[in-house]
């Protein structure tokens, strides 16, 4: 009989992230998947719902404009109570670090459920960076009975914590299977800002940040160190899609909105966003997802925080993490962008992440917790 399996999600990436993993469920007689959202997002959410044409069984809508983390959990606790006390699935299927990953893997534990963890084992091991997402995904990490860990060292972080090695399969992460996806060199992009993009003979950055940690003084300084980059190179181009955050909205429009080189626009959805990450010449953020997509498209990225739970793209080259001080982001950025031959030793594509197998290897992992095959699958290793 066909196991029951509940997603359950609430933000963009982890939309992105579980949407080629949830159509290869949808299509695999041994398992029906009922979808709960939280939309922890709304707006973000929806777009990456709707490009890939998947409809939520269960629809929390909690999003509430400049909402606190305290707000969030509790109606994620109490919405999914009644939820998971009717469908009684066979397994949970959480992703990542958010709120939604965190509050979804808790209250399926209140109901005994088993549950399953995408992108386990990432760590910083610093309580407050990410915030709250370090914890958030250490505390899902104790719930999970499965733990899906994108990469080797992914692993060794579940194995020092005492997770049981038969319980961690590396599968690669879906981010690489949902990027191949959509990226295509005769993308024609439909944002007024974008259409007509001279991608050729201008230097570009794409800048995107969100963090929590870096609200307020941090992300001033950021936007200084953009504001010094377009004052000293002159051909140089920011894109800067603005995340639906009010508190960012508002300093990016007071501090880089009067400066013709740099174009805030709205949140692009995934495919445009795939598209222009592959076009640009650099790539400055604090997203977490960002970081494992732009080296795979050869991209050098430089990351705008004091840690990062990614660290495999540093030991490749194409990472750097530059913090949030001003002048370091301005320097770092300024070299890669005149110095050729640093930019190309920092741009060769790598894939320490995934090699677009990520989907397969965990549905071989959920056969084998369920019975469906009795071989244990190969761990991914990358190998670059
Ligand atoms: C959340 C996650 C973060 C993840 C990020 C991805 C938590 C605590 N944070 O952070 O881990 O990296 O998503 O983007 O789980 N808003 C809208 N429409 C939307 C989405 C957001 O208006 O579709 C506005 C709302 O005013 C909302 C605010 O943005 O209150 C912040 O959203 P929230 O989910 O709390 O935080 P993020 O920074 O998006
Ligand atoms: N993304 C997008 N549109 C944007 C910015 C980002 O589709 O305007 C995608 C991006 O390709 C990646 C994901 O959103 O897959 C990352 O989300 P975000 O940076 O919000 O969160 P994080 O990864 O830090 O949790």
């Amino acid at each position: 009989m066909a196991k029951k399996i509940m997603a359950i999600f609430g933000t963009r990436p982890e939309a992105i992230k579980m949407a080629p993993l949830l159509k290869a469920l949808q299509k695999n007689s041994n398992y029906k998947l009922v979808l709960t959202v939280t939309a922890q997002h709304r707006e973000m959410l929806d777009q990456v719902l709707e490009l890939f044409n998947l409809k939520a069984d269960y629809d929390l809508d909690i999003m509430q404009k400049k909402q606190s983390l305290n707000g969030i959990t509790v109606k994620i606790i109490k919405n999914l109570a009644p939820i998971l006390k009717q469908e009684k699935p066979d397994l949970l299927l959480v992703h990542g670090d958010t709120t939604s990953t965190f509050a979804g893997a808790l209250a399926s534990f209140y109901q005994q459920l088993k549950i399953a963890h995408i992108e386990a084992g990432l760590r910083t091991h610093n309580k407050y960076s990410p915030f709250p997402e370090e914890i958030n995904r250490q505390l899902t990490g104790v719930l999970a009975d499965l733990h899906f860990a994108p990469t080797i060292k992914a692993k060794e972080n579940l194995l020092l914590e005492n997770i049981n090695k038969e319980k961690i399969f590396v599968t690669g992460n879906t981010v690489i299977d949902a990027l191949l996806s959509v990226v295509d060199s005769n993308y024609k992009f439909a944002d007024s800002t974008l259409y007509n993009f001279d991608f050729k003979h201008k230097q570009t950055i794409l800048l995107t940040t969100h963090r929590r940690e870096n609200l307020g003084e941090p992300m001033e300084n950021i936007f200084r160190a953009i504001q010094k980059l377009t004052d000293k190179i002159s051909d140089l181009e920011v894109i800067f899609p603005v995340h639906l955050n009010p508190v960012i909205r508002e300093l990016a429009a007071e501090m880089l909105g009067d400066n013709s080189q740099i174009h805030l626009i709205e949140p692009l959805e995934y495919l445009p966003f795939a598209n222009l990450l592959a076009r640009v010449d650099l790539v400055l953020t604090d997203s977490g997802g960002i970081q494992e997509e732009a080296p795979a498209l050869g991209k050098p990225v430089l990351v705008l925080r004091d840690t990062t739970e990614r660290p495999e793209a540093i030991s490749a080259g194409t990472v750097i993490k530059v913090g949030t001080d001003s002048e370091k982001i301005y320097q770092e950025s300024f070299n890669l962008l005149t110095k050729k031959e640093l930019y190309q030793q920092r741009s060769s594509a790598v894939n320490p992440y995934g090699d677009g197998k990520a989907v397969q290897r965990i549905i071989n992992a959920l056969d084998f917790f369920f019975k469906f095959t009795f071989e244990k699958p190969a761990d991914f290793l990358a190998d670059n």
